[in-house]
């Protein structure tokens, strides 16, 4: 296969997107970061080092996957159980680094015409970090390339309950609950990702093979690709890698394999 080079990919990376069918790439890749505090431990440093070292990891895969026109990617920065697990401290600093990176990152996300957005209960946020993510989101409303998403203080129960009580409320302002249709595209349109398609591929770093509470609903038909890099080390090149890893996959939403329309029932 040979195609054009997407300007701005380095060597590696060039390298892995030449063996890529372009024709079929992802259209939403969801991302689970994991292993900030391994990598700090490893290192002697503490945990918040391995945040702050994730920073470069964001920025470049969130660069990649723009450069490759990926539509949409998400990233899950910060759960709803992280408030309640983690030290005051950590979560604190973890608070600081989003506004920071939001400040720092605005014009790299208009220059690559990447819109904003964020899922999780964003009213439980401190104050001042809603008001810079409206900020950054409003800043970035009108580029019309991909669509970044932050989940921050996310879970996909708390948002499958959300639906539900989104859903009730609508019914109860058209006419009561008797008019009420509960269906996958009711349930769909309620969520936070009303926004946007379901992922094709989740990745998960540093080895862990959980879905730790992400996107559980969205994630239903999605390709799982977990690798050993801790998030610091993760780079564009490695989201590459999961793409080709993704494309090798068959896709089959509960059918057969392609040729095996005769293959027997259980
Ligand atoms: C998981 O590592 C990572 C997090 C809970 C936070 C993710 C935050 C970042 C990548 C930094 C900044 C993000 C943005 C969007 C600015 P962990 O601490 O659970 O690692 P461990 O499992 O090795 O302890």
């Amino acid at each position: 296969m040979q195609h054009k080079v997407p300007a701005g990919l380095d060597h590696k990376e060039a390298e892995v997107y030449r063996h890529l069918d372009p024709q079929k790439l992802p259209k939403h890749i969801a991302i689970i970061m994991d292993g900030n505090g391994r990598w700090a431990k490893r290192r002697h440093m503490p945990r918040v080092a391995g945040h702050r070292a994730g920073v470069a990891a964001v920025r470049s895969t969130v660069e990649t996957a723009a450069r490759i026109h990926i539509p949409a990617l998400t990233l899950y920065a910060f759960s709803e159980e992280n408030w309640k697990k983690r030290p005051k401290s950590e979560v604190d600093f973890l608070m600081r680094l989003l506004s920071r990176y939001l400040k720092a990152e605005v014009p790299t996300l208009n220059q690559n015409s990447i819109r904003l957005q964020y899922i999780g209960r964003q009213h439980e946020l401190p104050p001042d970090v809603q008001e810079r993510m409206a900020w950054a989101r409003e800043s970035t409303a009108a580029n019309a390339g991909m669509v970044l998403t932050l989940a921050l203080n996310y879970s996909a129960r708390s948002e499958i309950v959300d639906a539900f009580r989104a859903m009730l409320t609508a019914a109860e302002q058209n006419g009561g609950v008797e008019h009420l249709r509960v269906d996958e595209d009711a349930v769909s349109r309620h969520l936070y990702t009303r926004h946007l398609p379901d992922p094709d591929l989740v990745v998960r770093t540093s080895g862990e093979m959980r879905l730790s509470n992400f996107l559980l609903w969205q994630l239903a038909y999605a390709e799982i690709y977990v690798t050993s890099t801790l998030w610091p080390d993760f780079r564009g090149v490695h989201l590459l890698e999961g793409i080709a890893e993704y494309q090798k996959r068959e896709r089959r939403y509960g059918g057969l394999n392609h040729g095996d329309t005769h293959a027997q029932p259980l």
